[in-house]
């Protein structure tokens, strides 16, 4: 048990898949795992263990935020014996070649977030996701007949921009801006552990189109199928 998690530590399987929502864990759990088995109600951050195909699977939510996923990751990988992270979430598109709804998959996460600095005096602005994960979610993509789009992500402190986005995004090559990778990257390698991050594209920063609410569950659909089949390899 943590201060976030009342979990026992046999209560959580060796992957996790996190959306930021905890509503969206529960929605997986239930449409695509059996055996489901609540394991975490503190701040209702919902968390699930079932069977994906026989195997065993956990599916919890991260809430929002550096902060936040860098709590609940740490606790999994260090108090949990978790092995492997795979955030599901959304993200906005940076550049024009990227339409709502496309799945991302991220090559790396650029950030000026002090996440890393606070927490192990690592000064890297980039953080990495674990190859072998990400090859197993291109893996799975390809037999679901979909396209990953691999790029470099910006995790972002900020979601309402008084002064525009950082320019340093689009200098350092970043496609597409969510809040949480880069800590959970930067969570991975100090406990070498893995982690990849999937997102799918919600808003376009620069045609400023939105998906409603709706449009957000089915696109939610082909990126958890995507992280599902990843999860077997
Ligand atoms: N997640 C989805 N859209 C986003 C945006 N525009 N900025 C940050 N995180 C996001």
């Amino acid at each position: 048990m943590t201060p976030h998690n009342q979990a026992k530590k046999d209560e959580i399987a060796k992957i996790v898949l996190m959306p930021g929502d905890p509503l969206r864990a529960k929605y997986i759990a239930t449409h695509y795992l059996t055996d489901i088995h609540c394991f975490n109600t503190v701040r209702n951050m919902l968390g699930y263990t079932g069977l994906y195909q026989g195997q065993t699977l956990s599916i919890m939510g991260s809430g929002m935020g550096m902060p936040s996923i860098g709590i609940y990751s740490y606790e999994l990988y260090t108090q949990y014996d978790v092995d492997t992270i795979i955030r599901i979430g959304s993200c906005g598109a940076l550049i024009p070649s990227l339409d709502l709804f496309d799945v991302i998959l991220a090559d790396s996460a650029w950030s000026r977030s002090t996440y890393a600095q606070q927490q192990s005096h690592d000064a890297n602005r980039i953080q990495y996701p674990t190859l072998e994960i990400n090859q197993a979610l291109k893996k799975a993509a390809n037999e679901q007949n979909q396209w990953l789009h691999p790029c470099r992500f910006h995790s972002s402190d900020v979601f309402y921009y008084e002064a525009g986005i950082d320019s340093g995004a689009l200098a350092n090559q970043c496609a597409v801006v969510e809040m949480e990778s880069f800590a959970l990257f930067h969570n991975a390698k100090v406990t070498g552990k893995k982690a990849a991050c999937l997102c799918t594209v919600s808003d376009s920063l620069v045609t400023h189109q939105e998906t409603t609410a709706q449009q957000r569950e089915t696109a939610f659909d082909t990126m958890a199928q995507i992280a599902l089949g990843g999860s077997l390899y």
